[in-house]
């Protein structure tokens, strides 16, 4: 007997899909162009809402992180950072006008959702996620996939929206654990998750495990999830995610799991529309096993999976929060209190190790090389040309791959 992805589909508003999510891959890795072209064949991609401005003033040509810049420039020298604040305004413009924008080229086949990660706190954590998530609702977005945190008001800030009952709202959670918290505010809300994506311990971007990660198990969380939801009564279609690299490892989840379906990213991060620079796509590509590791380069306090040699590492930049900032909380971030006591600007002893990464800045500029923990697999998967060189593959042959394959 053989069976495809396809053949177990699952229903949005009454209407059924391959149960496949492309990932949202910050910052504009899973582009616009990459969630239209898995559109187009009926599937469903993420785009991502970090750093949006800088990503809106590239594609439209607006100034919202010059005017951003201009404000604040003369902070550049002081440590707190607490006055810096990002115009809701103009948060709210850049991401609907981001969002409309890529829905309107929509064809009607497959879903385009938008990935939000709380931890992106901007100075101003609830005003900002408040303006985001709506504007992207008012943008059209199809769904919402709330991210790197707990989100435990997420549903009240949207609750007023008169799209809240219309799009698709999902959470990502890492343990039944989470999902408990965020369903007790659900519940309380009265609006409850259109589906529930379960990160294991093999994704790429931020882990939301200690450094015990390697003790959980994708598919041990997956069914320990199943098992609590169907105990308290909750029909919610959930999707398995990290490491799932083939047709038959999704087939498998769905089929012998009991996942509603599979979220996937790595594959997609080295085709041809995704953001990447074509030399990192390669880099991604040649990779070893050895070549990656979790790490706490980054500022957000989760561990984060990289290739050891991003830039952003040994990176020793002058923080950029008055252009960015968006990892910012209460003026803080733990980059910028060792870069200015590294730099003698902050008087504290002993002077901290350099142990953080500036990472709005690296991520902006392809510097954080993020990777699931199968990124050494992609070269088994990727057409090698004659002249030694790789042929990247695009969004929809990966897509085809995970969703038409016939497996055992
Ligand atoms: C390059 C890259 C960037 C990512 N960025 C984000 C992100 O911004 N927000 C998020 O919630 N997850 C992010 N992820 C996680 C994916 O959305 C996805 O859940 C996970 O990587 C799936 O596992 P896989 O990469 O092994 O297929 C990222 C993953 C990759 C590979």
């Amino acid at each position: 007997m053989s069976d495809k992805l396809s053949d177990f589909p699952i229903t949005f508003h009454g209407r059924q899909y391959a149960p496949l999510m492309v990932g949202g891959m910050g910052v504009n890795i899973s582009t616009a162009e990459m969630a239209l072209a898995v559109e187009k064949v009926g599937g469903i991609a993420h785009l991502s809402d970090a750093l949006l401005m800088e990503v809106a003033d590239k594609r439209f040509g607006t100034d919202l992180c010059k005017e951003k810049i201009r404000r604040y420039k003369d902070l550049a020298d002081t440590y707190d950072k607490s006055p810096i604040h990002f115009d809701l305004d103009r948060l709210a413009e850049a991401t609907r006008h981001y969002v409309s924008d890529v829905m309107s080229r929509k064809t009607g086949k497959g879903l385009i959702f938008i990935n939000c990660m709380e931890k992106l706190t901007m100075n101003a954590g609830s005003e900002t996620l408040k303006t985001r998530l709506n504007a992207a609702l008012d943008g059209g977005i199809d769904g919402i996939t709330l991210s790197a945190g707990l989100h435990m008001s997420s549903m009240k800030l949207m609750q007023d929206n008169p799209r809240f009952r219309e799009a698709l709202i999902g959470i990502i959670v890492s343990s039944t654990r989470a999902l408990q918290i965020f369903m007790k505010r659900a519940v309380a809300v009265g609006r409850l998750p259109d589906y529930i994506v379960v990160e294991g311990p093999l994704a790429g971007g931020h882990l939301g495990f200690g450094d015990d990660w390697a003790e959980y198990n994708l598919e041990d969380i997956v069914r320990d999830v199943l098992k609590w939801l169907e105990d308290n009564g909750f029909k919610i279609p959930v999707f398995a995610a990290g490491g799932i690299f083939t047709a038959q490892e999704a087939v498998h989840f769905v089929r012998d799991v009991g996942a509603a379906g599979v979220q996937v990213a790595t594959r997609f991060a080295v085709t041809v529309e995704s953001g990447l620079p074509e030399a990192v796509k390669k880099h991604y590509i040649d990779a070893k096993d050895e070549d990656v590791e979790v790490n706490h380069f980054s500022t957000t306090g989760y561990p984060m999976r990289m290739l050891k040699d991003s830039p952003a590492i040994a990176s020793d930049i002058r923080p950029n929060c008055e252009a960015y900032g968006y990892l910012l909380q209460k003026g803080q971030c733990s980059y910028l209190k060792e870069w200015f006591a590294r730099h003698g600007k902050l008087d504290i002893t002993p002077i901290p190790e350099h142990s953080k990464c500036c990472l709005c800045t690296h991520m902006r500029n392809y510097k954080v090389w993020t990777c699931g923990a199968s990124v050494s697999r992609l070269k088994t998967v990727t057409k090698r040309l004659p002249d030694g060189s790789w042929q990247l593959p695009t969004s929809e042959e990966v897509w085809r791959d995970y969703v038409l394959t016939e497996c055992a």
